[in-house]
């Protein structure tokens, strides 16, 4: 018997790598867990990851820059599962231009990414407000390091992750009131390219090695600390947006 049991879970960007490690923990704990994202592949892999789990799930295509989308797709999750109690927001925008300098970064690349990043963390952090008024809630944004530590070529995403940070902060001081707890987690965590290019040469991530020497496993490594921050022994922190990064944040 774990304290999720029954508990009603949403995760944006729910089928991509973070986002179905999530699924798969937070489903394994005994909670409910719907996932929204725009790519019918990745929810796809969310569906596969839970057919072996005995939770109730919900995979709904949703685009975060709608933000009627957002509402009636947090509409049915309460509906199918008697509320909201946690909200996830992982999801990131699928042009990321990465190493790309603010010169040359263009101006639907920058959108795209304030959209999904900032907009799409506040309009479901709105959808799933009426639910959580009330009875309380938790909320847990993913940002990043390179919205504390601009790096060069990381600039249009460092902007939006910096956003997502104060919009942490923020919510977590206008929201206290309904008892929402609202945290960031600035990951550093292995992803399938990544993998891939280790594959293809063992010290290719080498330059990229934190403190700690290894880069993080989502399960393991992130996912252990989200489920801590929606938990109840992480009842009395708001407002943080905590590195979970091996000690990358260290160097900068
Ligand atoms: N991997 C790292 O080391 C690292 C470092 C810092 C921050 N992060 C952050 O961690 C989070 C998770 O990373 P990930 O590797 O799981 O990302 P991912 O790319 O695997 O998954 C992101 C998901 O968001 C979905 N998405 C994109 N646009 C959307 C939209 N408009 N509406 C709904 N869904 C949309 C995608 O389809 C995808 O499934 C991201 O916010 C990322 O920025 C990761």
């Amino acid at each position: 018997m774990s304290e999720f049991d029954g508990k009603s879970v949403i995760i944006t960007g729910g089928g991509g790598h973070g986002g179905r490690a999530l699924a798969r923990l937070f489903a394994e704990a005994g909670a409910k867990v719907a996932a929204f994202d725009i790519s019918e592949a990745s929810l796809a892999g969310f569906h596969a990851d839970m057919a072996s789990k005995t939770a109730a799930t919900l995979g709904i295509a949703c685009d975060l820059r709608d933000w009627d989308q957002l509402q009636a797709s947090a509409d049915r999750v309460a509906t199918a599962f008697g509320g909201i109690d946690i909200l996830i927001n992982t999801a990131t925008a699928r042009t990321n231009p990465v190493w790309k300098g603010i010169e040359d970064c263009s101006h639907a690349e920058l959108t795209e990414l304030m959209e999904v990043g900032p907009n799409g963390t506040l309009g479901a952090m709105r959808a799933v407000l009426p639910y959580m008024k009330g009875k309380g809630g938790k909320i847990i944004n993913f940002g990043s390091g390179s919205g504390r530590n601009p790096a060069p070529g990381l600039g249009a995403y460092g902007m939006s992750k910096a956003a997502v940070h104060s919009l942490t902060k923020l919510a977590a001081r206008e929201w206290s009131k309904y008892r929402i707890n609202v945290n960031g987690i600035l990951p550093f965590m292995m992803t399938p390219t990544m993998a891939q290019s280790l594959r293809d040469d063992p010290h290719a991530l080498d330059p990229f090695l934190p403190p700690l020497n290894w880069i993080g496993d989502a399960e393991r490594d992130i996912g252990q600390v989200v489920l801590f921050l929606a938990s109840s022994a992480s009842d009395y922190i708001t407002g943080q947006n905590l590195p979970v990064d091996g000690g990358t944040d260290m160097m900068f």
